[in-house]
């Protein structure tokens, strides 16, 4: 820990140019934020502030069932539940019947990987931006199974390597190709699209973990040429916890069946037999959070209203700034790749250990977070980092708040003895 002994004089903080995308309403959005008004927070990576319709959304249904019961209030509010589907194929550039709903992205991506059902002789390969808990489950998987597991080379960004991913496809071997869009530790941005045109020329199914970047930049399903995406709601969708989505390939729909089929997505129709919903939800479960669920549909609505290139455009200018002047810091290093273009930004501190300097940035009321190599060992592990700080705006974010982490992060780092 290195707080700021009192006495020391006031940093200067980095200049933080003014945002000048108009098609963002800042202060329109900040009033719809409870959050924003109270704390400079830069985590919407980890859980974004929700607006106050999404949590009106949520309170009010709760209510409902407080009234109603909970089976008589999802009842009443059927019509907007299926709304969510097509809310979420909307903002994704798919059909409300290629839509499941999880309860967080690791659900959608362990549900829909164990789908595929990799077996011997079949290969899954893994981007090194892949996230932890994917991770884990495909280590195992490979191990249990006898799958091949490689993770594909990257490039001098830490992007997949196109070469060597289609020297890999090109010999034939069925593969599962999987790939984090935006990883947890780092602004990189996979090149999804190219990735998509690879899989396709050689075959293999393609899962995106988009649970980064939907409603963060423009995540369109055909022009990425996914099979299967995956994605949380409580990042830069602003939805509630314990909600995410999934998208299924018609096409591929028709041919992937879940391995635990659950009364929510399939019916048991003698001694020995079941059929499955013809749609995506064959992979739900039949308990979920209800006033969550709608809390989602919230957001959902409210990113395709504020406008999905809009939000990008702001975003990845905000993460631009913040790059920027934070390597104006003395002793700051960005640790993104360069020319990210994304609203992840991570950095480090010369002699101030990552998890101290959000407690430091924390006391000074300011929200940002540490991941560490444990959350990424394929990225942070293999470029020898321990751990970096994360700071993720999101349209709340004003210039003041710029303005208070990068005074933050300065005096940290002036309090580290430079
Ligand atoms: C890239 C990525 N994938 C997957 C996940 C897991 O999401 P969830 O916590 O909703 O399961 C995360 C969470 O941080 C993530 O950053």
């Amino acid at each position: 820990m290195n707080p700021l002994p009192p006495t020391a004089p006031a940093p200067v903080a980095a200049p933080v140019p003014r945002t000048d995308a108009p098609v963002i309403d800042v202060a329109e959005e900040r009033r719809r934020t409870a959050g924003a008004a109270l704390t400079p927070h830069f985590n919407a990576a980890g859980a974004a502030l929700p607006s106050h319709s999404v949590v009106s959304t949520v309170v009010d249904h709760l209510r409902l069932e407080e009234q109603r019961g909970g089976y008589e209030a999802a009842a009443e509010r059927r019509d907007r539940l299926d709304d969510v589907y097509r809310s979420a194929a909307t903002l994704v550039g798919a059909t409300a019947a290629e839509i499941a709903l999880f309860d967080s992205a690791s659900t959608g991506l362990r549900v829909l990987f164990d789908a595929l059902r990799p077996e011997r002789g079949q290969r899954i390969v893994a981007s090194s931006s892949t996230y932890v808990s994917h991770a884990l489950h495909l280590m195992s998987t490979a191990r249990e199974r006898g799958v091949d597991l490689v993770v594909v080379p990257h490039d001098e960004h830490r992007r997949v390597d196109l070469a060597a991913l289609e020297t890999l496809l090109s010999d034939g071997i069925p593969s599962i190709v999987t790939i984090a869009h935006v990883p947890t530790s780092s602004g990189l941005v996979e090149p999804v699209e190219r990735i998509g045109g690879i899989v396709k020329r050689y075959g293999g199914t393609y899962l995106l973990d988009a649970t980064q970047s939907v409603g963060h930049l423009d995540v369109d399903v055909d022009t990425i040429g996914c099979d299967v995406m995956v994605t949380t709601g409580r990042k830069f969708l602003r939805a509630p916890r314990g909600t995410g989505f999934a998208y299924v390939r018609g096409s591929l729909l028709e041919r992937l069946l879940p391995t635990a089929p659950d009364v929510r997505g399939a019916r048991w129709t003698s001694v020995s037999t079941w059929d499955v919903d013809a749609s995506a939800r064959r992979f739900e479960t039949w308990e979920g959070a209800i006033a969550a669920r709608l809390g989602l549909g919230a957001a959902l609505d409210e990113t395709i209203q504020r406008g999905v290139a809009a939000t990008e455009e702001w975003l990845v200018a905000a993460g631009r700034r913040l790059r920027a002047a934070l390597s104006d810091i003395p002793g700051v290093t960005v640790a993104d790749p360069d020319g990210t273009a994304s609203a992840i930004v991570t950095f480090v501190i010369d002699g101030v250990a990552s998890a101290d300097a959000v407690v430091a940035l924390a006391r000074r009321g300011v929200r940002v977070v540490s991941v560490p190599a444990t959350h990424g060992q394929w990225d942070l592990g293999d470029r020898g980092v321990p751990a970096v700080v994360r700071a993720s705006p999101h349209v709340y974010n004003h210039d003041d708040d710029m303005t208070a982490l990068l005074t933050g992060v300065a005096e940290i780092s002036r309090g580290a003895g430079r």
